[in-house]
């Protein structure tokens, strides 16, 4: 049996989760998923980003140690697994112990890399990173749109030029694949720029005695992307060394990091590089999404506009949300929130289509007789249809292209309702024919590979149908598996 690492990204701390967030670790819990379904190993693992300085300036703001208020966060964002069903098998926060002992010993593992040397330049802190004038945007943060300080400072450096031509070589080749292509292209165009040596601790007093030491050195803390990249492993005990850590990481050759785009160059530069130094492996696949905004417009706090998960699941219902999220738009494009395409699309696709198909099929095969249908085989025309989804589908589904996966799947679901409609088995209650079993068994089947199609997006709502056709026979109520939203 093969074996899978996937992860997301780990998030800051010094706010709660927004849907931004829970839609990444949707992407990647349907991938994790599916992974499972076809046989595969899975450690999936998330977790919160707590020693950044941002978290810091949190807690000054709201007037609390810094310990209080990123516990408090944290807990919320491990609250996403429930609400969200995410199918996690870990869930790392960065100021554990194992976690620090890991860092520790990867910065170690690395030190022929490592040299200190005085700096000044532009810090978003936002970003946790320096920025060059060249790289900003009228003067500001391309992504926060904030003005970077400026900072002076003695500092420990990686030597990332040295792998220049190594990390060209592992993006342009595929080495490491990044999805989509686009991302793969502005990393090879970022790389083509000259890569230079990045900063890699802040003194203890800029960080106000928070993060983690430089081993032999604690008027150093270690940045926080060296920290937080070092998550990946620290969690499967590459701090102490072990089975985990060999099996998913150093023997596996399917390591999958679920990214935003904004962090892209996080996971395919710096990170490959700081592996290569110290011999270890590199990720196999990193796949970098699309943002989410609301009625067109970025989320913010001053906007006014964030979009609370929990509430949303509340109203909605998680595998509903889930399902919003995956086919309302391309994983790899920014994608837009409101209420009314939500419900627009719920009851088109899911109260309308899927739930409407159920329905007509479970209740036509209830008056037939189920037993009467029993190995009746399957119309060819359905097969035809069934595997032409099938392989569409799964090519879909290892590409991270959920929508395009959904589509095909709804595409099915409106063939079959079609050829429904067509066929009118109704009008053959009486009719024992073998053609008319056939018609009614070959809509059992497709119902059956819808459900598992469906598994990955709506496990929930996909185990309710199947604990209701175990014993079909007996079923005196409708499934009512998706009510329209009045
Ligand atoms: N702590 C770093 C990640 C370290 S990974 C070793 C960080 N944290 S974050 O909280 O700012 O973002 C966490 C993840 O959420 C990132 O992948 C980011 O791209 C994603 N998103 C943040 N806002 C988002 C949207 N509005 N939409 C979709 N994803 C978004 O970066």
């Amino acid at each position: 049996m093969g074996k899978t690492f996937i992860s997301t990204a780990i998030d800051y701390v010094n706010a709660f989760p927004h849907i931004g967030h829970a839609l990444e670790k949707i992407f990647a819990d349907v991938f994790a998923r599916r992974e499972r379904l076809l046989g595969r190993e899975v450690f999936f693992l998330s977790g919160t980003d707590e020693n950044s300085l941002k978290n810091v300036r949190a807690a000054e703001t709201a007037g609390v140690s810094v310990n209080e208020l990123v516990k408090k966060n944290a807990d919320k964002f491990f609250e996403l697994k429930d609400i969200f069903d995410l199918s996690l098998d870990d869930f790392i926060r960065t100021t554990e112990e194992r976690h620090t002992l890991g860092v520790q010993k990867l910065w170690k593992a690395c030190e022929k890399d490592i040299f200190k040397k005085k700096y000044s330049g532009l810090y978003c802190v936002s970003c946790e990173t320096f920025y060059k004038e060249s790289e900003l945007e009228n003067g500001l943060c391309p992504t926060h749109l904030t003005k970077p300080e400026f900072l002076e400072e003695e500092n420990y450096f990686f030597k990332l030029s040295k792998y220049q031509d190594y990390l060209k070589d592992l993006i342009e080749k595929e080495k490491i694949k990044i999805i989509p292509q686009s991302r793969k292209n502005e990393i090879l165009a970022f790389i083509n720029k000259g890569l230079e040596d990045i900063c890699i601790s802040r003194s203890s007093e800029r960080a106000h005695g928070w993060g983690i030491d430089v081993p032999g050195d604690s008027s150093q803390k270690i940045w926080v992307w060296f920290d937080a990249l070092s998550n990946y492993i620290t969690a499967l005990g590459f701090g102490k060394g072990g089975e985990k850590f060999e099996n998913f990481w150093q023997k596996n050759d399917r390591k999958i990091h679920v990214v935003g785009k904004d962090i892209l160059k996080f996971h395919a530069v710096y990170w490959p590089a700081i592996l290569y130094s110290v011999g270890l492996n590199t990720p196999d696949i990193i796949f970098a999404h699309g943002f989410i905004t609301v009625d067109g417009q970025k989320m913010s706090k001053s906007l006014g506009n964030i979009i609370d998960p929990f509430e949303l699941v509340e109203k909605y219902g998680v595998d509903v949300t889930r399902y919003f999220f995956l086919a309302e738009f391309p994983t790899t494009d920014d994608g837009d929130f409101s209420y009314e395409k939500f419900e627009n699309r719920y009851n088109a696709d899911l109260a309308n289509g899927i739930g409407n198909l159920f329905e007509r099929t479970f209740s036509m095969v209830l008056k037939y007789g189920v037993e009467n249908i029993k190995n009746a085989g399957v119309d060819q025309v359905i097969l035809n249809l069934y595997e032409q989804t099938e392989k569409a589908y799964s090519e879909k589904m290892s590409n991270f292209q959920f929508y395009e996966a959904l589509k095909d799947v709804l595409l099915f679901a409106g063939t079959i309702d079609k050829y429904i409609n067509n066929k009118k088995p109704w009008s053959l209650v009486d009719d024992k024919s073998d053609e008319t079993k056939k018609i009614l068994s070959g809509l059992m089947f497709s119902s059956e590979k819808i459900i598992f199609w469906l598994k990955p997006f709506m496990p929930a709502k996909m185990e309710k149908v199947e604990n209701y056709l175990k014993n079909l026979s007996e079923q005196k109520e409708k499934l009512n598996l998706f009510p329209r939203i009045q």
